[in-house]
């Protein structure tokens, strides 16, 4: 799939602007606070159905202005796409997918697929576990609706479980009830989770493991140790959704005291975690910032492979801000990986590019200058 074009109105510091992209690179460069990261930010609103930066949707509209509008056409094996979603300060957004309005976002994600890196993603070695839950999570979601599904509905029972747990003297006798409804749900939620997460781990692992070999010539190895609420020991095999259920049952009904107690969930998805471990040892305790670019690096290009494979077509590349500190071995390395793809990167140097530019022939370099663009 390829991004063919975007059109931009009254997004943050872009007033209006018409982008033609390329198949291949597409280079945004420019200086601080100019507005590269804006046009990202704005195309991954059609991935993930949401600002990356986590930006109120009256904060991504342009100051002094109303609504703010982005229409974007891509295309699959199948044919050319529309997709639009206008911002408005007072009501709630709109989205728009070939003219027919969506109102739901678990319809109008997973359509446009892309890989997004950011900067925060380089937290994602030694940061807290919710980086890593956000990140599988982002990644399946666009590939699995179902998966997406019991993530959502996982979200609303644990909310509901815990304004319980907090108010547990108010409810006396229909406590127990309730409780033992909304703890089945999430047992039901969680084992599918697991299963899903475990699965994409795994096979995350092994292609992450094969690029920072790549990237090293073998000095780098990677692998992951998944926890759970449920696990038994590292590395176990968790992609049984019913035994995960059965499993989660118990653990719900031995931590139930300790809940009421405490008045909040203390098991469940919303503590799973993987450690990532750099040639065996926790990658959180050692790692260079060199190393821990390059491993988030080969995620989100294990992450675009995995796409390709469940799918069949590869997703678009959306790179913030990606080949600062790394050395010309690894920069090589990403630019090599990234050919065939369809990128839309990032950078404040020029320079970063030149090896890609002189290799790429479908290469597009775009300057950036206060929310206003030049194809160079
Ligand atoms: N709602 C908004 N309306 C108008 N301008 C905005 C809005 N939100 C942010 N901006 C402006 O956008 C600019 C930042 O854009 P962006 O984050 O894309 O910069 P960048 O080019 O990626 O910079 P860097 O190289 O530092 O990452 C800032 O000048 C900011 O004031
Ligand atoms: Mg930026």
């Amino acid at each position: 799939m390829y991004l063919e074009s975007a059109a931009f109105e009254n997004f943050r510091n872009i007033e209006k602007h018409s982008f033609t992209f390329s198949k291949g690179v597409n280079i945004f460069y420019g200086n601080n606070a100019q507005g590269k990261t804006n046009v990202l930010e704005g195309i991954y609103i059609f991935a993930g159905g949401k600002s990356f930066r986590h930006a109120r949707e009256r904060d991504m509209i342009c100051f002094e202005k109303e609504n703010a509008k982005i229409g974007i056409n891509y295309v699959t094996e199948e044919r050319t796409n529309k997709m639009e979603m206008r911002f408005f300060r007072d009501a709630k957004k709109q989205m728009y997918r070939n003219g027919v309005k969506i109102l739901r976002s678990a319809e109008f994600i997973g359509n446009f697929k892309s890989v997004l890196f950011f900067p925060d993603h380089l937290g994602i070695v030694k940061n807290e576990p919710a980086i890593r839950r956000s990140f599988v999570d982002g990644a399946v979601s666009q590939l699995s609706p179902s998966y997406l599904m019991a993530l959502l509905e996982y979200g609303k029972i644990l909310e509901q479980r815990n304004a319980l747990l907090k108010n547990f003297g108010a409810y006396g006798a229909s406590f127990d009830v309730t409780f033992d409804i909304l703890s089945e749900k999430l047992a039901v939620c969680a084992g599918k989770i697991t299963a899903v997460r475990a699965k994409y781990l795994e096979r995350l692992a092994e292609i992450v493991d094969e690029c920072l070999a790549d990237m090293t010539g073998s000095a780098e190895h990677i692998s992951f140790d998944y926890t759970t609420s449920i696990s038994r020991f590292p590395g176990e095999e968790l992609s049984d959704a019913e035994e995960n259920t059965r499993r989660y049952r118990e653990k719900f009904a031995a931590n139930q005291e300790k809940e009421k107690i405490l008045g909040v969930s203390l098991s469940g998805s919303h503590k799973d975690d993987f450690e990532i471990k750099l040639n065996g040892r926790a990658a959180k305790l050692f790692c260079s910032q060199g190393q821990q670019r390059s491993i988030a690096l080969a995620m989100k290009l294990a992450e675009g492979e995995i796409a390709r494979e469940k799918s069949g077509e590869l997703p678009v590349f959306l790179f913030d801000d990606v080949l600062s500190e790394l050395d010309t071995e690894r920069k090589n390395y990403i630019i090599s990986r990234l050919s065939g793809r369809q990128v839309i990167i990032t950078s404040c140097a020029e320079t970063d590019f030149d090896k890609s530019i002189a290799n790429a022939a479908e290469a597009q370099k775009i300057y950036v200058e206060n929310g206003s663009f030049k194809v160079m």
